[in-house]
């Protein structure tokens, strides 16, 4: 009880800071706005000199207005407040519009109010109109029924080789696969072997069997270790790994073995109690996770310490052991470049991630049956609607399609230990980088959360940029895992299943599923985003998809 007092107060003041911020928010948008509009007037006095360029603006201003009559029903609770606080610059919006649209009957139904102050500055800095308008018409959808009846019949036989190509390819679905450990005959370090090194980051295979090696020695005679005891109970998946990883790092440097105390294991509270009873263990980590050693029967109380002074580890960087350090401070001078702490910190805790994070054999195997459970997913075309107007439902296919975007959400416990980031702002994100590539990336989601709320918000969003038409593809197709949820703590949500080591695998399982995906959205400043971010760049070469972050470079840039 005496926990929560300063608990509240902390809540208390980050709660006074968002107002205080979103205060300052509401001054920018409001500056922004109005230098804005002066611009967009001046711009017209100047360039509408013809009759026509004038109609042309005003043609395509309802064009774009009236394709997007969904737009202004998207829920968000933080522009609403907005809205009722800036009422002078909704007028003075209206106005400009009026003066632009030269007589047509139908009023925009766009109001600039409705986006973020990012998209007006970046997407619309003049309040949707464009000086030159005929770029901004939008090019009607190819009508597919007509095309095809002016195609050969040879013409047409070529079509399905086409849409075979929109498929993965055999190598990227075998690298999946055995991501899965579907077919896979060897260990994890067979399958990092087979992944591509340009899509890795650096020296991600020499990393991994050197920590490997180090937890594996071909002999355990005579080796020194660290015994770690559970210190964290209270911690989720994410941060129990970290717990973990970081003795790991400090045992490494020290030439012991890290052991898990076979008494008080850590992460045995995150699992159900019998989970290691059938290897006549205590319930761990290692319940759903690859043993972090193969000596564990030779650590003794004489062998062993049972916590390492971090100041007595040699080398001053406190948790990159040497030879990895000077390991990518040699690759980085190849490449011309100086190594930051950060970076080299970074890079090694992505290692630690994935070194520690790998999944078992019956881990793996439980995650495929959840994963190619077709009740289990849904996706949610927001472009289809069913006769009572809700968006059409799919079954998700294994694999997700090629360039589907990873969104994880963050919200439940969150708030206690930084700012959150609204569902909104994740969309806003990916949308805006979508807009920016739209040759290859789609307005197409796996949104993974443990807030209800979130999902029931992507499933209403058909888009958040009004003008769908610029994307490859209109509205969002979203998918997502039909698993209990609730906005609160790791612990809240475990405490929704029967069997708490399921409840963890099924979580894992989304992970997996979110690294299925060719772009990822989050916020870095979550463990769990961390280990997504990791497991992409070193159990799976996908490091140079794009990482975006909806939230604040400031919340996670020196984030250990
Ligand atoms: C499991 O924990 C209990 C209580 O801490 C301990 O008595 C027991 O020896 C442990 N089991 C193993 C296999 O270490
Ligand atoms: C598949 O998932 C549903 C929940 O959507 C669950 O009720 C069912 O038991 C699962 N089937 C298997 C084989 O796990
Ligand atoms: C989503 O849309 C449905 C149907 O229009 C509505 O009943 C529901 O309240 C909406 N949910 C949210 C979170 O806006
Ligand atoms: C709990 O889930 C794990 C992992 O799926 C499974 O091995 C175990 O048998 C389950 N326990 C019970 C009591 O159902």
């Amino acid at each position: 009880m005496g926990k929560q007092s300063p608990l509240r107060i902390a809540f208390g003041s980050i709660f006074f800071m968002s107002i205080c911020f979103f205060l300052y928010n509401f001054e920018a948008i409001g500056t922004t706005l109005k230098i804005s509009q002066t611009e967009d007037v001046d711009t017209l006095d100047t360039s509408t000199t013809t009759a026509t360029t004038a109609t042309t603006t005003a043609v395509m201003a309802n064009t774009i207005i009236s394709s997007t009559p969904l737009s202004t029903s998207i829920p968000k609770s933080s522009t609403n407040l907005q809205a009722k606080s800036k009422p002078s610059t909704k007028s003075k919006s209206k106005s400009t519009t009026k003066t632009t649209a030269t007589g047509g009957p139908s009023a925009p139904t766009i109001d600039p109010e409705n986006l973020d102050i990012e998209q007006i500055e970046a997407d619309f800095p003049m309040g949707y109109q464009n000086p030159r308008g005929a770029w901004f018409v939008p090019l009607p959808a190819p009508n597919q029924r007509n095309l095809l009846k002016i195609l050969t019949t040879e013409q047409r036989e070529q079509l399905p080789s086409f849409g075979a190509q929109a498929h993965l390819s055999w190598k990227q679905l075998g690298k999946i696969n055995t991501f899965y450990g579907i077919g896979r005959e060897g260990g994890w370090q067979d399958h990092i072997e087979s992944l591509d090194d340009e899509g890795l980051a650096p020296l991600t295979k020499w990393a991994q069997k050197y920590v490997y090696d180090h937890q594996h020695p071909p002999s355990c005679e005579g080796k020194k270790f660290y015994i770690l005891e559970e210190t964290a109970p209270w911690y989720g998946l994410g941060a129990a790994v970290r717990v973990v990883f970081r003795e790991l790092e400090l045992a490494i440097s020290l030439g012991r073995i890290l052991v898990l105390d076979p008494k008080n294991p850590p992460g045995g509270h995150l699992m159900s109690n019998d989970c290691g009873e059938y290897r006549g263990r205590n319930a761990s980590l290692e319940c759903v996770l690859e043993d972090i050693t193969s000596c564990a029967a030779y650590a003794t109380e004489k062998n062993s310490v049972r916590k390492i002074d971090i100041h007595k580890v040699p080398g001053g960087n406190k948790f990159v052991p040497p030879l990895p350090a000077v390991a990518l401070m040699t690759y980085m001078k190849e490449t011309g470049l100086e190594v930051t702490g950060a970076y080299l910190r970074h890079w090694w805790h992505a290692q630690m991630y994935a070194y520690v994070f790998r999944p078992n054999r019956q881990t793996l195997a439980r995650m495929v049956q959840m994963r190619m459970n077709k009740t289990l997913h849904t996706g949610v075309d927001t472009n289809i609607r069913e006769k009572d107007g809700t968006a059409r439902l799919h079954t998700v296919p294994f694999p997700l399609p090629p360039s589907t975007i990873s969104m994880h959400i963050r919200h439940g416990d969150k708030a206690i230990e930084g700012r959150l980031i609204s569902t909104r702002d994740y969309i806003v994100a990916a949308e805006r980088f979508v807009l920016r590539n739209p040759m290859t990336y789609r307005r197409r989601a796996f949104v993974t959360t443990e807030d209800p709320g979130a999902i029931e918000e992507i499933k209403n969003t058909t888009g958040i940029n009004p003008v769908g038409t610029a994307f490859s593809n209109k509205y969002w197709y979203w998918a997502y895992s039909n698993i209990p949820r609730f906005d609160g703590s790791p612990f809240q949500n475990l405490r929704l299943s029967v069997n708490r080591t399921d409840a963890m695998i099924m979580h894992m399982m989304q992970l997996w599923m979110a690294i299925e995906c060719d772009a990822f959205v989050g916020n870095r400043n979550s463990n769990w985003n961390k280990l997504i971010d990791s497991i992409r760049c070193t159990l799976m070469d996908k490091c140079r998809a794009p990482y975006l972050d909806a939230g604040y470079s400031a919340d996670w840039l020196h984030f250990p």
